[in-house]
């Protein structure tokens, strides 16, 4: 029986010195180890044996076992190491390869001008608000002294809804609206941004929907040289301190007088050039006194308060300010075009 466990030991070592893969260790261990191998069959077997021979093969076999498991062990520990050396191996990282760069967003230069504009009002005490891009025949046309038969109508060629509703034409019916959330009280004293629609063929000077920003102050005792003195810190703080400004009478239905306001073209600083077509000035805004139909209209007292109110549209301003020549440039989302303007 001895000689058994030492002929069995020397076939498994000889075995186990030719494994060549984990599959191959995997079977050799179940061939001597397993439950029905050789070496359990010959334990089993020790009942047989002499009170003397049953210590002395327990041993050897016990012996036997030990080696071809030590054989199995060193052999298992060198194919996990293998394998955890290959895993890490794929799953390298190289820390020395360049980041990829996360792409940065910015300001849309209409935005841009936008925000600049809010900024200098803000700073001369106006409160910014919003309103409704879809608006009322009432608040668009009719509290801005346009009764409906009214041929000024026709300057601004509109998308309506129904015949009471409208995509506004102009952020002007935000006055009557904050007159009536008011409710008589002064001083009003806001600009509103935002987007209008008119019924226009888009060409490089005209879009069916772009922006305007509104201003109204009313008070006692507003005056047209508060107009006047508004709008030209205004394009100070836009255009430069040397901006200068100039009013042209002109119509609009909600203001009397009305103004159209033109300053001087801050390329050339009013001797005549490209962008002001050698006039020396450029025009970029609409104003006058608050008409005072308007006033009464919302609830304000004519003979107790005045006021004026003002429009621009920042495309202008932004075409003029940066030299765009289409102002579908601003619609068209073309990065090439928005990247320009990322870092100003
Ligand atoms: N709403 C006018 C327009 O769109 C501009 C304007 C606003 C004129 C306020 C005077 C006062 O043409």
């Amino acid at each position: 029986m001895k000689e058994r466990l030492e002929a069995l030991k020397v076939e498994a070592l000889g075995e186990l010195a030719a494994v060549g893969s984990q599959q191959e260790l995997n079977e050799l261990r179940i061939k001597y180890l397993g439950k029905k191998g050789p070496l359990t069959e010959i334990l089993r077997g020790m009942g047989a044996l002499s009170a003397e021979e049953r210590p002395i093969i327990g041993q050897v076999a016990n012996e036997v076992r030990a080696a071809i498991e030590a054989v199995i062990d060193e052999k298992q520990a060198a194919y996990t190491a293998a394998e955890t050396e290959l895993r890490l191996r794929a799953e390298t990282i190289d820390v020395t390869l360049p980041g990829r760069p996360a792409p940065v967003g910015a300001v849309h230069p209409l935005n841009k001008v936008i925000q600049e504009i809010e900024d200098v009002f803000l700073g001369m005490g106006f409160t910014i608000e919003e309103g409704p891009e879809v608006e009322t025949d009432y608040y668009n046309f009719e509290a801005l002294n346009l009764p409906k038969d009214h041929p000024a109508r026709d300057m601004q060629d509109s998308f309506y809804i129904t015949d009471e509703i409208l995509m506004r034409t102009q952020t002007s019916p935000m006055q009557p609206r904050m007159m009536e959330r008011l409710k008589g009280a002064v001083p009003v004293k806001f600009i509103s941004p935002g987007k209008v629609y008119r019924r226009d063929d888009d060409d490089a000077t005209h879009s069916h929907q772009f922006t305007q920003i509104e201003g109204l102050v009313i008070d006692k005792g507003i005056r047209m040289s508060d107009l006047k003195g508004t709008l030209l810190q205004f394009v100070r703080e836009l255009f430069g301190a040397k901006t200068e400004i100039r009013l042209r009478p002109s119509f609009f239905p909600f203001t009397e007088p009305s103004v159209e306001v033109d300053v001087s073209c801050f390329m050339c600083g009013g001797e005549g050039c490209r962008l002001c077509k050698h006039t020396g000035w450029i025009e970029i805004l609409g104003a006058g006194m608050v008409h005072p139909r308007v006033l009464e209209m919302s609830g304000y007292d004519p003979e107790k308060v005045s006021g004026f109110a003002f429009g621009m549209g920042p495309e202008r301003i932004a075409m003029l300010k940066y030299g765009v020549d289409d102002i579908r440039h601003f619609y068209n989302n073309d990065l090439r075009f928005l990247r320009q303007f990322a870092h100003l």
